[in-house]
């Protein structure tokens, strides 16, 4: 069932209740595989988001305050370049980094897509406040999920404008990314365009330094993931027993996280017992990085052509704007 939620001064919000993923199952595919490995959004629970906003806080995490400041610097040539339209964000979070942009479009109305209604709340209600005129609606979703987007006044007439920025995309394998730019394809319908965040190779003291920074705080946020399963799924992971550590693998073109058992040991999970080998390792995240030219060629086998691209001055990341190939 579809509920609509209206209150004054705050945005109205439309709940598509997704469904809750069984953690239980993905924990016991992930802990079979080789290497052992799980979702890299099971990193945030509440305690997981906290250490995330501190990692963009670190002075060797540039990622997020590189891609804020760009978004800044050229909001005037990127509100150009977009046209007019809703912009539709995709795993809007806490909404931190649209603003610039409303504020640079003629007419803007805004949809927030996420699949935690808490966040979206809150995001949205304090983006209502800081942009009073603009429309807004917040749709608690999984947009990896959806067939297409819910008829609403915001969605029917406007063209649709993409947002995904933070280079979530690199979380994803190859393939979950080129299936996921296919969904937005799908979702943002014909004359639609996509602003894309993408992080790009750098130096591998730079990869390696912004993933496991001097204040540990990259670290924390990895064995949160052990702490949460403790909690959630009763497991009993000893965070002593595992180190952490994030590796350029520049064959893969990703920074491969993992957490390196160090000692022979055994966990219960999920009603099973898993043996971990000394120096053995279990994936907790990998971030791929794609240069312009190997993101292009990855979106344009989902469908999508450029149309323009905003680099930081040290070329580090790009904002790409792409528009539907025909
Ligand atoms: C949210 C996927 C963009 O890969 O840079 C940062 C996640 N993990 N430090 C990234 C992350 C550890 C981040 N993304």
């Amino acid at each position: 069932m579809t509920s609509t939620l209206q209150r004054s001064g705050v945005p109205e919000l439309l709940d598509l209740h997704p469904a809750a993923a069984d953690m239980q199952q993905l924990v016991i595919e992930g802990l079979s595989q080789t290497p052992k490995q799980l979702p890299a959004w099971f990193l945030y629970d509440a305690e997981g988001s906290r250490l995330f906003d501190l990692i963009c806080q670190q002075p060797e995490y540039s990622l997020t305050k590189t891609e804020t400041a760009l978004l800044q610097d050229q909001a005037m040539a990127m509100a150009a370049a977009l046209g007019e339209g809703t912009l539709v964000e995709f795993g809007a979070g806490s909404a931190r980094k649209v603003g610039p942009l409303l504020q640079a479009m003629q007419q803007p109305a805004y949809v927030a897509l996420d699949i935690s209604a808490d966040h979206l709340a809150e995001a949205c209600t304090r983006l209502q406040q800081d942009h009073p005129g603009v429309p807004m609606l917040g749709i608690c979703c999984d947009y990896s999920q959806l067939e297409q987007l819910p008829s609403h006044p915001l969605l029917k007439h406007q063209r649709r404008l993409g947002f995904f920025p933070g280079s979530s995309l690199g979380n994803f394998t190859t393939a979950a990314a080129e299936a996921l730019l296919r969904q937005f394809r799908r979702l943002l319908g014909p004359g639609g365009t996509l602003l894309i965040g993408i992080d790009q190779p750098k130096a591998t003291e730079r990869l390696e330094a912004a993933y496991d920074d001097a204040a540990g705080v990259s670290a924390r946020f990895a064995l949160n993931l052990l702490q949460r399963l403790n909690r959630d799924l009763g497991s009993d992971f000893d965070l002593d027993q595992f180190r952490y550590q994030a590796r350029w693998v520049p064959e893969a073109s990703h920074i491969e996280m993992t957490l390196i058992s160090q000692r022979e040991q055994t966990v219960q999970a999920c009603g099973q017992t898993w043996h971990f080998a000394k120096g053995e390792a279990l994936t907790t995240e990998t971030s791929h990085k794609y240069s312009p030219e190997a993101f292009l060629a990855l979106a344009s086998r989902a469908g999508w052509a450029s149309e323009a691209r905003w680099s930081d001055p040290r070329n580090d990341l790009s904002l790409h704007l792409l528009k539907q190939a025909d």
